[in-house]
């Protein structure tokens, strides 16, 4: 009896994680789909990567900001959010703070969501390959729920420097 009940409660918390990660939260938001449950239309020019490079070196490992551009202004200390993924290489996380990996996908922290501007590293792969970069984010108005934010998305493809590097 006791047993059941302790794998119920377990499946309860495990389901909430689950769903919990799927989810947008101030927290963290592993997804592209916040215009699934934040309104609005995308807005291209909300989100960029600075420092991103034209082409990449195999292995290098590359220092980049996602910035979210928006004069929506926030009432709290909540203010934007992102996800970011990537085709190729391996994200890392900078900043512990402010930044996680979660199936994949780097997402701000719940300390993160009081910045539009995260630094994260990529490591180039070692295998020459077109790699594409995909951000989505959110400009929050604060107000703690998905209604009066703004949305924006961008995706970038580099290439593999042409230089033969030597092992
Ligand atoms: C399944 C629905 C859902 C999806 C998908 C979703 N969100 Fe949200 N989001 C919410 C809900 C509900 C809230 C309010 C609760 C909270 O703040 O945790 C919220 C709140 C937020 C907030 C705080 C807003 C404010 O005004 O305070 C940010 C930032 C945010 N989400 C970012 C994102 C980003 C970035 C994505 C996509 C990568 C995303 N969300 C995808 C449902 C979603």
């Amino acid at each position: 009896m006791k047993k059941a009940l302790i794998i119920f409660l377990l499946s309860f918390l495990f389901s909430g994680l689950v769903i919990s990660y799927s989810y947008g939260h101030r927290n963290s938001s592993p997804n592209m789909e916040c215009l699934s449950c934040h309104e609005g239309e995308i807005i291209p020019e909300l989100v960029k990567i600075e420092g991103i490079p034209t082409s990449y070196v195999p292995r290098k490992i590359y220092t980049m900001t996602v910035v979210v551009n928006s004069d929506l202004e926030s009432m709290s200390e909540s203010k934007g959010g992102f996800s970011l993924e990537v085709s190729a290489g391996k994200l890392l996380v900078k900043d512990k703070k402010t930044t996680q990996l979660i199936n994949g996908f780097l997402t701000h922290t719940q300390e993160g969501n009081e910045s539009r501007r995260w630094v994260f590293q990529w490591q180039a792969p070692s295998e020459k390959t077109d790699v594409v970069f995909t951000v989505m984010a959110v400009a929050a108005n604060g107000d703690y729920s998905p209604a009066g934010d703004k949305v924006g998305a961008m995706s970038y493809s580099i290439k593999p420097s042409i230089k033969e590097v030597k092992k």
